[in-house]
């Protein structure tokens, strides 16, 4: 069913992780379950079955599971020693009915006793090479009969259109995107980010936005990942993929999506990622003049190593850890203002932020004034703040650039921001899918990408390199210019002291 699991008492809920003993869920799936669990947000009567290849002893596995899991207090603690007593582990293959048959004996026993319905979640953190026999296994043996089955999925998601389709058709041939009681959940962390979240009612819910949000009053966005660390020991995942495809094309794609799209009919998932789908199939697909890429060496001080330095790097990878990249959207609302989106490892600061910055006042009398800008801080340092000019104070009638500043630190001082896999895991409960990457919303994105990055790959094409901790490449600045952003060096926003 599309709507939330487990509305009684008497069903059971059993979420089954599988890659349970990787990176991803120890650090990010186990962290956000038990955030859940502890502000009571699963179903009652939830459990967690890991499921990986390792033999690992039961207890052993918890202990794993709670060195990433903070506690505060004793109240917390007490609720950690009742989270760790609903997770069990089984270890198993990924090709291999046996070890499903394996796994669904342990959800079955769990499961015997709820007189009600028996939901199963499936939370598939895994690698691409056994994605399809996972899900082709759980379908087949460890798939609810008697209760609602969700299949969240990790990316990546293909490497670029061919390989994104038949992944695709591989799943919808056993998990039918559109049949109601097997939904998939595409999983793009960066959907689940409260400052992410926020961008849909900032738009729509605002008439002062909705009003200059297009091409006469925008000059041109950017959106913008920094990363301060390098591969660290991922080299020989990430050589494979590279920043294009591990950052911009699903995650600041997405968020462009948010930004650039028309208003849906109303908040339900299907009109939501109907209006994003449409604006990313108005966005031309990428060519190397628009594109500037950089890969990363060892810090001017020699202190942190180069790309090429990690172990798991080809010594002539010509992978890329930074890209630049201008998007045009070819429709009425945003014909001529470029998209830009930057993203890199081993830079100097940690920031993912949206820019939107504003023509300059026409006939214009105070000379040198900096133009508007709307800034959405998604990490860290959450905030929104405009950038305008304001009469200096005092008996000076100069123009000043000075901020509208809605830092979260000060003004929801009590409110705790929750990670964006407890927002997603606890979408998933709800059934509501708006934050979730549908199947034509990521075949018009790789639509985008392919030619470019067959291009790069075909002909090995050089990134530009820059020092670890520096602001990526050196023609960066004028690749921004080029698409018309204007820099003001004057002016440098810091979050408030408090
Ligand atoms: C992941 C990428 O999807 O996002 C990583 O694979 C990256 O390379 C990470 O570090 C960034 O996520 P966050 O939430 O830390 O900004």
């Amino acid at each position: 069913m599309a709507g939330p699991l487990s509305p009684s008492k008497s069903d059971s809920t059993v979420i089954i992780v599988l890659g349970a003993s990787g990176d991803l869920a120890f650090k990010k799936t186990y962290p956000a379950l038990f955030g859940l669990y502890k502000n009571g947000f699963v179903p009652q009567n939830t459990d967690i079955v890991g499921y990986a290849r390792s033999h690992i002893e039961l207890d052993d596995f918890r202990k794993r599971v709670s060195s990433k899991i903070k506690t505060s207090n004793d109240e917390e603690k007490s609720f950690l020693t009742k989270f760790l007593g609903r997770c069990t582990y089984v270890s198993g293959k990924y090709d291999d009915a046996e070890s499903f048959k394996k796994l669904n004996e342990a959800v079955d026993n769990i499961q015997k006793n709820a007189s009600g319905a028996k939901h199963r979640v499936f939370y598939m953190a895994l690698p691409p090479s056994v994605f399809i026999p996972a899900s082709e296994g759980l379908r087949q043996h460890v798939y609810a009969k008697d209760g609602n089955n969700r299949l969240i999925v990790e990316k990546p998601f293909g490497k670029d259109s061919e390989s994104s389709d038949k992944l695709a058709q591989a799943l919808s041939q056993h998990w039918q995107e559109e049949e109601a009681r097997s939904p998939i959940y595409r999983i793009d962390h960066y959907l689940g980010k409260e400052m992410v979240k926020n961008l849909m009612i900032l738009r729509f819910a605002n008439i002062f936005f909705g009003a200059i949000w297009n091409r006469q009053y925008i000059d041109n966005v950017q959106i913008t990942f920094k990363e301060p660390i390098g591969t660290q020991g991922r080299g020989g995942y990430f050589d494979e993929f590279g920043i294009i495809r591990d950052i911009m094309q699903n995650h600041l794609l997405q968020i462009l999506s948010i930004v650039a799209m028309d208003k849906p009919q109303s908040l339900d998932a299907e009109h939501v990622r109907d209006e994003k789908v449409k604006v990313l199939r108005a966005i031309e697909p990428l060519t190397l003049d628009n594109v500037l890429l950089g890969q990363y060496t060892k810090s001017e001080d020699g202190k942190e190593a180069g790309y090429l330095d990690d172990e798991g790097v080809p010594k002539d990878s010509v992978t890329p850890t930074f890209a630049a990249a201008a998007f045009q959207i070819k429709n009425e609302r945003w014909n001529g203002v470029p998209f830009i989106l930057k993203c890199g490892k081993a830079l100097d600061a940690q920031k993912t932020e949206v820019r939107i910055q504003f023509q300059d006042v026409p006939g214009n009398i105070y000379p040198g004034v900096a133009r508007n800008e709307l800034v959405v801080r998604v990490q860290p340092e959450e905030a929104v703040y405009m950038k305008f000019n304001n009469k200096q104070p005092g008996l000076s009638s100069t123009a000043i650039t000075s901020e509208l500043d809605l830092s979260y630190s000060r003004r929801y001082q009590d409110v705790k921001i929750p990670d964006a896999y407890e927002s997603l895991i606890l979408d998933v409960i709800k059934g509501d899918k708006a934050n979730f990457v549908r199947d034509d919303e990521l075949d018009a994105a790789w639509k985008i990408f392919t030619p470019l990055l067959h291009k790069i790959e075909g002909e090995k094409i050089k990134p530009e390199l820059y020092p670890f901790g520096s602001r990526g490449p050196a023609s960066l600045s004028k690749f921004v210019e080029k698409y018309g952003f204007k820099r003001d060096a004057e002016y440098n926003w810091s979050p408030p002291k408090m």
